[in-house]
């Protein structure tokens, strides 16, 4: 009701997603970051709004507008890939479909200075970084009986074929259960208005290919989430 023409299949689903990139400090005024804008995880939020869904969006710096409010939706802001992690945890107790579209940082800085780094002596400065656990495996690990989740791999692949076995052994290392490809190279992915991806089942199966604005993305990965969900693996 008011919800305008469009298909309300998430009616009574909650989808939680993940938009953005973590941004691990280096001392109180620098950080290391990464390109993504969130606008394939906003395009995600808006598209399952539409569809009728509650909505979680754990927000790490976007470089776009959050979706507009509504009553369906709650908006999380985290910064590091740890604050990002306690967010996904704690919302996806109730979550129905989980997706990771945020750029989570693989490394952070061991230590975070408490006052800003100085320079020295004209010599390299040397960085030691820890890896940052993989939430997405996590969230898989400890999914819920009916809950779908999903993942993003941004590869760089110079052929489709080489996108799909690097994909299709992600999909598996991490448990999700369904993983939107997408090739990128240093102008391709970032940024853009639209995308481009295969969807692969934690099984290797291609279910679907999507390509066009990151919104036609969006609704694609929902659909085949909803597919994942009707008959699981
Ligand atoms: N991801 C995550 N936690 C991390 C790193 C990545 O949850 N610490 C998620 C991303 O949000 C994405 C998926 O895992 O949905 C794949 O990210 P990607 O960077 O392609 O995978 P990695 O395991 O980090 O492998 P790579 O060495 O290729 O970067
Ligand atoms: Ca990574």
């Amino acid at each position: 009701v008011g919800e305008g023409a469009g298909a309300q299949d998430l009616a009574n689903l909650h989808v939680l997603v993940s938009a953005g990139g973590t941004r691990e400090p280096l001392d109180p005024v620098r950080f290391l970051g990464n390109r993504s804008s969130g606008k394939q995880g906003v395009a995600l939020a808006n598209a399952a709004l539409a569809r009728g869904a509650r909505v979680t969006l754990v927000a790490a710096h976007l470089e776009v507008p959050p979706p507009a409010p509504h009553p369906r939706l709650s908006v999380v802001d985290v910064s590091t890939a740890e604050s990002l992690s306690d967010a996904m945890r704690s919302a996806a107790t109730e979550a129905d479909i989980v997706v990771m579209a945020a750029a989570v940082a693989d490394y952070r800085p061991e230590n975070v200075e408490s006052g800003k780094i100085k320079k020295s002596g004209g010599g390299p400065l040397l960085l030691r970084l820890v890896e940052n656990p993989d939430i997405l495996a996590g969230l898989a690990r400890d999914k819920r009986p009916g809950q779908v989740v999903v993942g993003f791999a941004a590869e760089t692949a110079a052929s489709r074929d080489e996108l799909l076995d690097l994909g299709r052994a992600k999909a598996a290392r991490k448990g999700a259960d369904l993983l939107a490809l997408n090739a990128v190279g240093w102008s391709q992915g970032f940024g853009t208005d639209e995308n481009a991806v295969v969807l692969v089942t934690g099984a290797g199966d291609v279910v679907a290919e999507a390509a066009g604005t990151k919104a036609d993305v969006a609704d694609a990965l929902l659909t085949a989430a909803l597919g994942v969900r009707g008959a699981p693996a």
